[in-house]
């Protein structure tokens, strides 16, 4: 497995908790990564959304076929890694292949394609490197919702963001820094990113 170090760590500072909703704010493609039983995992998700200020708390869609959800059901804790344009093969990659795939081989989607990860400061679940932003949750357990509609609801217990696009509870995608621009999945691998911005003002 490739270092953060070796994997071109990108720099990362922490967020404040009550900002931490702002990280997910504009509708980012997350990866969400987990470990259970000394196995690492990591699945691509559109669906997620902040649905509480503080604590942060995040809904996210998570299908009962996914390796991810049978992680997530033994540990009660993911982290959401927000990927960015360089890592848009990546993000493809583990939304289309299963972690449950590889059972009899000891590589994980992490080493199977190189990639980097470090360990989160609160929960330690491994975190993918080269992202913009990473937040660790602990699930709320919610057995009915998770059964009826797949939505898990997490709190938010770190999160961290590359201070070259977000710094001061905001986002601040920069023209020169095109390859750090969030994802957004149109579909069938096929993505926009959050480049251009547009500064609303109150009409008089
Ligand atoms: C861009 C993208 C977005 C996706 N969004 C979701 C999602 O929100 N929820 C979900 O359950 N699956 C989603 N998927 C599918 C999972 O990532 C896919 O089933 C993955 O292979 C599951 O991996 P696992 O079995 O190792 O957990 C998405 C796939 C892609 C490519």
């Amino acid at each position: 497995m490739p270092s953060d170090a070796q994997a071109g760590a990108s720099p990362r500072v922490p967020v404040e908790l009550n900002h931490a909703s702002r990280l997910v704010n504009h509708g980012p493609t997350v990866l969400i990564s987990t470990e259970a039983g000394g196995r690492r995992n990591v699945m691509a998700a559109a669906w997620s959304m902040p649905v509480e200020f503080t604590p942060p708390r995040i809904a996210v869609v998570i299908d009962k076929s996914t390796f991810t959800r049978e992680q997530v059901a033994a540990t009660g804790m993911l982290a959401l890694n927000l990927p960015c344009r360089a890592l848009a093969d990546l993000t493809y990659t583990v939304g289309s292949v299963s972690g449950r795939d590889d059972a009899s081989s000891p590589a994980d989607k992490f080493d199977r394609y190189g990639i980097g990860s470090f360990t989160g400061p609160v929960l330690g679940l491994p975190l993918v490197s080269g992202c913009v932003g990473w937040l660790e949750c602990r699930v709320i357990a919610e057995p009915h919702t998770e059964q009826a509609y797949d939505t898990f609801f997490v709190e938010v217990v770190s999160a961290q963001a590359d201070p070259r696009v977000f710094s001061h509870g905001h986002w601040h995608p920069d023209p020169a820094h095109p390859e750090l621009h969030t994802l957004h999945h149109f579909g069938a691998g096929l993505f926009g990113v959050a480049a251009e911005t547009v500064q609303g003002r109150v009409l008089d």
